[in-house]
């Protein structure tokens, strides 16, 4: 594993990308930075972190490529890795809320945000990044969000987490690679239970289902058993970090 320490930069994302770009490393490459000037989460919201408090790491896996039609995959096995990596340090009612939101009940801990080029019908390079709440105790205009030191009333050591991290998610993601379906499911926010969802402005209820090989969730409302895609479909109560 090749690790790059950074104190600030824009997002490990964009500059993993721009390093790995005609490079083609052949190790698992990581960035990681104390602080990220424009971090960037899920459906191009920023994701804002305490300068030095928190671990906001990108990872590249050399010769990962996925079907275009199962990008959503890598989703599901970072996001299991994550759920049994935070479990060993037991932190309580850890789950995953649809697409990828890793919660301590109902407060997020966690996000993810994978990035990959499609080539027709593959899509790789991918760009790992994860940032993770580890020892920030005050989230102002956050208010669902948590952190591993509030959750347990301990700090940790965030160089020896990232090591332990990076560690299990290239053993995860290394072939012969398992399938984490069944996983994800176990950990999934509201399966089963009804929950409110806005679409188009629109708020109405569903029945959480599963989540598809698309990465759309399924959902059975009045109209029957529909599947949405993550662009069109937000649950009402989502406070984003
Ligand atoms: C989310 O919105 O839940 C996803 C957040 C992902 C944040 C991480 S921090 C490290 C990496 N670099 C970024 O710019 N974003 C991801």
């Amino acid at each position: 594993m090749h690790v790059i320490k950074l104190d600030a930069i824009d997002s490990t994302n964009d500059y993993l990308r721009k390093l790995i770009l005609g490079k083609n490393p052949t190790a698992p490459t990581v960035v990681v930075s104390q602080y990220q000037k424009k971090g960037k989460g899920q459906r191009g919201q920023a994701w804002i972190s305490q300068a030095g408090k928190n671990l906001m790491f990108s990872l590249y896996m050399p010769n990962f490529s996925l079907p275009t039609k199962e990008v959503f995959s890598i989703n599901k096995i970072v996001s299991v890795c994550l759920l049994h990596w935070l479990s060993s340090f037991q932190m309580p009612n850890i789950c995953v809320k649809w697409p990828n939101d890793i919660l301590s009940g109902d407060s997020k801990i966690a996000g993810i945000l994978t990035e990959s080029n499609v080539h027709h019908l593959t899509a790789s390079p991918f760009i790992i990044g994860v940032g993770l709440n580890v020892n920030q105790v005050e989230f102002q205009n956050l208010p669902n969000a948590t952190s591993m030191q509030l959750l347990t009333g301990k700090s940790y050591d965030i160089d020896a987490l990232l090591f332990s991290l990076t560690t299990k998610l290239i053993e995860y993601l290394t072939p012969p690679i398992k399938n984490y379906n069944d996983d994800y499911h176990k950990y999934l926010y509201g399966l089963g239970q009804s929950r409110l969802f806005s679409r188009e402005n629109k708020m109405f209820e569903g029945i959480i289902q599963f989540v598809n090989s698309e990465g759309k969730l399924v959902l059975e409302t009045t109209a029957g058993t529909q599947a949405f895609d993550v662009k069109e479909l937000q649950f009402v109560d989502v406070v984003d970090q």
